[in-house]
């Protein structure tokens, strides 16, 4: 009897265990925009307050940065259209599309940059640029979104 009790208790603890892993596993990966290889950001990145003002200096500091760092892919103009842009992503990397602002505010496109991803791959600007650089360069691109 008390055999059974254990086993039953065992089992029991056994089910809440794997429940929270799953569910922990769902939480993470909803952060991460779905996914094996997706984004790595803090539960807090949309509320991440961007320090810099849009205004010419700032703006023309992050267009050279994308000039330099993102253009290769994302094409000149922020559609997706680089020479080194994966084909099969290229909805993911157009940086103009207007349904896609609202779950790209500043705080989450600066650690999409920082921290990049694996697969569609998006190099980490971490280590290659300053906070101040990916803030410019966040600050650009958000002037290619259509409105
Ligand atoms: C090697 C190619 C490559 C480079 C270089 C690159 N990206 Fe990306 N980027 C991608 C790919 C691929 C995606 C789409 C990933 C996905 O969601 O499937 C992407 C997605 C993004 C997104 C998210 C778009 C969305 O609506 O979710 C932003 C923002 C972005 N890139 C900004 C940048 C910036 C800024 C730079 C330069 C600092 C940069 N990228 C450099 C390949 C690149």
């Amino acid at each position: 009897m008390l055999r059974t009790v254990n086993v039953l208790g065992f089992a029991a603890l056994v089910y809440v265990v794997a429940i929270t892993f799953v569910s922990v596993g769902q939480a993470q990966q909803e952060t991460n925009g779905g996914g094996k290889g997706g984004w790595t950001l803090p539960p807090n990145a949309a509320d991440e307050k961007n320090p810099l003002t849009a205004d010419a200096a700032t703006l023309a500091a992050g267009k050279d940065v994308f000039h330099k760092k993102c253009e290769r892919c994302h094409g000149p103009g922020g559609l997706g259209d680089g020479k080194d842009a994966d084909p099969d992503a290229q909805q993911d990397m157009d940086l103009t599309v207007a349904r896609r602002a609202a779950r790209n505010p500043d705080g989450v496109v600066f650690y999409k940059v920082m921290n990049g991803r694996k697969k569609p791959k998006m190099p980490a600007q971490k280590g290659e640029l300053s906070a101040q650089q990916i803030w410019q360069v966040v600050t650009y691109v958000q002037t290619l979104r259509r409105k």
